[in-house]
């Protein structure tokens, strides 16, 4: 059994530090894609303070169909370029979003979602495999060390599917 320790980091570094090496250790032997995204997406569920949804959306060689999450159901389709996370996929760069109100296109699964980063997942081919959302339920939640500590966070999990 993986016993998940409490996370109690002095700061976002230090959080995020500490969750990419618990993550390590979940993921570590495994390389199926599903197994590995259930139980990542759990791991961050419970050590993120202040969110309302975390997950993937995996890009099926044509758009990105939702994937294993925590939180409320979601939308089940996204078109590349659409959304938050269609513009995650479609120019591979992390999308912080300090009011999904204001963003332009936004699909709200929950209406309770203020703010939102999304961060592509591009496989060391430099495939698309789709995108990693978390969502919160405060405006701004998600900052610019949010956006590293996610990227390295993420790195583990296409990391693991090598
Ligand atoms: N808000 C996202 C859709 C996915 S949900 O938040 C789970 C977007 O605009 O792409």
């Amino acid at each position: 059994m993986f016993t998940v320790a409490p996370i109690e980091a002095a700061d976002k570094a230090g959080l995020y530090a500490e969750l990419a090496a618990q993550a390590r250790g979940l993921l570590h032997g495994e390389r199926d894609r599903v197994a590995n995204a259930a139980n990542f997406a759990a791991l961050a569920w419970h050590a993120l303070p202040r969110i309302n949804w975390c997950g993937f959306y995996f890009f099926d060689g044509r758009e990105l169909v939702v994937g294993p999450f925590q939180g409320k159901p979601a939308c089940v389709r996204i078109a590349l370029g659409k959304g938050v996370c269609g513009t995650a996929a479609a120019t591979r760069q992390t999308q912080v979003v300090l009011d999904v109100n204001a963003f332009p296109g936004h699909i709200a699964c929950d209406s309770a979602s203020r703010s939102e980063i999304v961060v592509p997942l591009v496989d060391a081919h430099g495939a698309l495999v789709g995108v990693w959302d978390v969502d919160s339920p405060e405006p701004a939640r998600f900052d610019d060390e949010d956006r590293v500590g996610m990227e390295a966070l993420c790195s583990v999990f296409l990391d693991a599917l090598r």
